[in-house]
């Protein structure tokens, strides 16, 4: 059984996780909670009354008994969970008034009770993962909806708080070089995973070079200026019929106005920032862009080594600078509350060992390996991210919409290769 000390962090990170977001929502207007700009997108009241479901998801796992609140809910919010039902279309989820916001609120109260009854009764080690797994997936779903209200409203979305980066130490993108050799990849610690990042396990890596930083806005524009979108020859042939499907010429949210690129975001329509890492482009962009450089996207081996591995004391640490959690002087995700990218330089705090930086945080990094299990993948939960482990490439190190308590160095995200409304960017890789 799970004794109170346990439990105590458990209510602890619950609560906060239920704080963070109705702190996302609470500007919103009723109007912006049912509509869904994209298929890919999702309505605000749609990830308010989802995150709960999954929540009464794992009560009725702790407790066979458990009655879901309502059948009409559970049909609206299942995303694609069979064995709980039909789940709705996904593309259909902006077309339901019901259950209107007022309800869905309501819920999102009654379930929070609920849950935190549960978490006064005793529970055992293994139930306790997963009211932890509960927590994560609403912090992946803060995320997602960071991604939407960006869609929706980009500079109208009010937050509740707002910082001004750090301000930059200019310094040049150098290719850090970093010895190859039998790494032991994945989560080897005591704090929380998911079942994607285990079991650890053994890889040989050539040596390499990882550039020190992301690649920028600027360094993205001698791209397209060098006719990278019209040049067959960088891009693969599937990436190449999405450029020309989509008429592709810069990254998502890009317009050229006045000669100069401009994007529109949190802060505005302004001309991009040449500093700051190139964000939302597909997997095809940046493998384009890599080609076109003469260099490569890292394996997420490789990534995970450079952000994690200490050559110093042989010992591989949760995040690029140790063992301590991310802060706002190391890394700019949620908590930072910047509604964006920080320039190139901004977090020297945050290095690597190898000397890499803003590994964690700005913007989700592209490798070239596909999602699938590590050797001996068990599924930790039915039907939760093995689902998925077919078409999709595994991006590493988080975002400006990344909740602090939801990275580390060995967290895998995916995404299938044209998405591009994430925070998405990359760094290259070149062989030593
Ligand atoms: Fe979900």
């Amino acid at each position: 059984m799970a004794t109170p000390e346990l439990q105590a962090p458990l209510l602890e990170q619950f609560t906060t996780t239920r704080d963070r977001t109705l702190e996302l929502v609470k500007t919103l207007e009723k109007d912006d909670f049912v509509i869904q700009t994209a298929h890919y997108a999702s309505p605000p009241k749609w990830h308010v009354g989802h995150v709960s479901w999954i929540h009464e998801v794992v009560m009725s796992k702790l407790d066979p008994d458990y009655e879901f609140y309502s059948k009409e809910f559970s049909d609206y919010l299942n995303s694609y969970y069979q064995q709980f039902g039909v789940p709705h279309d996904k593309g259909q989820r902006g077309s339901s008034s019901r259950p209107t916001t007022d309800q869905i609120f309501q819920y999102f109260d009654a379930i929070t009770h609920r849950m935190r009854d549960a978490l006064t009764q005793d529970i055992t080690g293994e139930q306790s993962k997963l009211v932890e797994m509960g927590c994560h997936h609403e912090c992946q779903h803060q995320e997602l909806l960071v991604y939407d209200l960006q869609h929706m409203l980009a500079d109208q979305y009010r937050p509740v708080k707002r910082n001004q980066p750090p301000s930059p130490a200019r310094v040049k993108n150098t290719p850090i070089s970093i010895s190859g050799g039998l790494y032991t990849m994945g989560h080897g610690r005591n704090e929380y995973c998911y079942d994607i990042e285990l079991p650890e396990h053994k890889v040989y890596l050539e040596n390499y070079k990882l550039d020190t930083y992301p690649v920028t806005n600027s360094d993205y524009i001698k791209f397209i200026e060098d006719g990278g979108y019209d040049t067959y020859r960088y891009w693969l042939s599937d990436g190449w019929e999405k450029v020309r499907e989509n008429k592709w010429e810069a990254p998502m949210y890009w317009i050229k106005m006045n000669n100069q690129w401009h994007t529109r975001n949190f802060a505005g329509t302004a001309p991009v920032n040449p500093d700051e890492p190139v964000c939302h482009v597909s997997y095809y962009e940046a493998d384009a862009y890599s080609k076109w450089a003469g260099k490569r996207l890292p394996t997420e081996a490789e990534w995970e080594k450079a952000a994690c591995w200490n050559e110093a004391t042989q010992e591989k640490t949760a995040f690029p600078w140790g063992n301590d959690p991310p802060t706002a002087q190391r890394c700019n995700l949620l908590e930072s509350y910047h509604w964006g990218c920080a320039p190139s330089g901004a977090y020297p705090d945050g290095a690597s060992h190898a000397g890499c930086q803003q590994m964690i945080g700005d913007v989700w990094e592209w490798t070239s390996s596909e999602f699938a299990g590590y050797p001996g993948f068990k599924s930790g939960f039915d039907e939760y991210n093995d689902k998925w482990f077919t078409g999709q490439k595994v991006l590493r190190g988080g975002s400006f919409g990344t909740p602090q308590m939801s990275i580390r160095g060995s967290y895998r995200n995916f995404f299938r290769l044209d998405e591009r409304w994430m925070f998405a960017g990359f760094r290259c890789a070149q062989d030593a």
